[in-house]
């Protein structure tokens, strides 16, 4: 009963403190989100409500907010979602005095958006694999997109639903750049006959992947040291034709209730020292201010095939919802 009470007491005592809050939709790995509005709320007094949502799943958040936001700030997740937002008049335009400090590709994601995003961080996308269970099944690790068609992987692949997770539909958006649009669906109807699972989360097929539920996963390669950290067996490639890369971003919400705390948190999570957190939750993407220190873990973008992924065109409001509802129809509807 006491311990009850005390508890109580300092729970008022910690609320009345808050001289501030901030709403924040947040499309990274909990690790990160948590670590970020922990840092934040003991640092300046602001309290941080935070809510986990997929790319996808944030962007449908914000379209059903529209007349009646409660989101301040809406933090990572893949940049076409973030873009859509922008054209579709979501979020609000704004420019940080931080943007020089930010690389190139960050900068050209605000260019492109009117200023209503701005890039955070850049992650390549690959196969994670659990070279132990490909062992057992007598399987060869991938090496190319043209692999994972083949039979012997029926089943054992796991890759997300581009319709909530951002991760799924940078593959699809690849896929068209790399072989051109009917060929990329063709990719897709092949693949699917693979496929056990398509999961809500982006994350969800590498976690399954490390603790062995199944072989192979289509993921962001800055996902895997994460899980061989915690003992996992999983290791990351990059597709042989080529991969693409997101570009993590933020976006404050137009008609943001809270719109100077909103400002005050985007600033911060600029900063180098706020971006240098990532690695600190075990989040490898590449930040995105020159000054923030790149952990020994973030992909080396030098040694991958990267695509020059047409972020404009694939963040389009029109493509991305062509071609997520084509994907509905001509991939996700068949048997198995
Ligand atoms: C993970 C990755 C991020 C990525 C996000 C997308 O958190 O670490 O780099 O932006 O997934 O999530 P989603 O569920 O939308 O695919």
């Amino acid at each position: 009963m006491k311990k009850t009470l005390l508890a109580a007491v300092l729970a008022i005592g910690t609320t009345a403190a808050w001289s501030q809050q901030v709403n924040v939709i947040c499309s990274v790995q909990a690790e990160w989100c948590n670590m970020l509005s922990t840092v934040y709320a003991r640092t300046t007094g602001v309290k941080v409500n935070m809510s986990l949502r997929g790319s996808g799943e944030a962007l449908a958040q914000l379209i059903a907010e529209k007349d009646n936001p409660k989101t301040d700030v809406w933090f990572g997740g893949t940049g076409d979602p973030h873009l859509q937002a922008a054209e579709q008049g979501l979020t609000l335009e704004y420019k940080s005095a931080s943007l020089p400090q930010l690389h190139e590709w960050a900068q050209q994601q605000a260019r492109q958006a009117g200023y209503k995003t701005v890039g955070i961080y850049s992650g390549p996308l690959g196969f994670g694999y659990n070279p132990e269970l490909l062992a057992k099944k007598k399987l060869p690790v991938p090496k190319a997109w043209a692999d994972l068609l083949k039979p012997g992987y029926k089943g054992d692949i796991q890759v997300a639903n581009p319709a909530s997770s951002g991760t799924a539909y940078t593959m699809i958006a690849t896929l068209v750049q790399l072989m051109g649009e009917d060929k990329a669906f063709d990719y897709l109807k092949g693949l699917h006959k693979n496929v056990s699972q398509y999961t809500r989360s982006g994350t969800a097929p590498i976690k399954a992947v490390a603790r062995g539920e199944t072989a192979v996963s289509i993921s962001f390669v800055h996902d895997g040291p994460q899980e061989k950290m915690a003992g996992f067996p999983l290791e990351t490639i990059t597709p042989a034709e080529g991969t693409g890369a997101e570009i993590g971003s933020m976006s404050i919400v137009k008609g943001a209730r809270n719109l100077e705390a909103a400002k005050k948190f985007y600033e911060f999570c600029l900063t180098p020292g706020a971006q240098e957190l990532a690695a600190a939750a075990k989040q490898f993407q590449l930040p995105s201010n020159k000054a923030a220190k790149v952990d020994a873990n973030v992909p080396d973008f030098r040694k991958i095939k990267l695509i020059n992924y047409d972020y404009a065109k694939y963040g389009a409001s029109t493509e991305r919802k062509r071609l997520i509802a084509r994907w509905e129809k001509e991939v996700n509807s068949l048997p198995r």
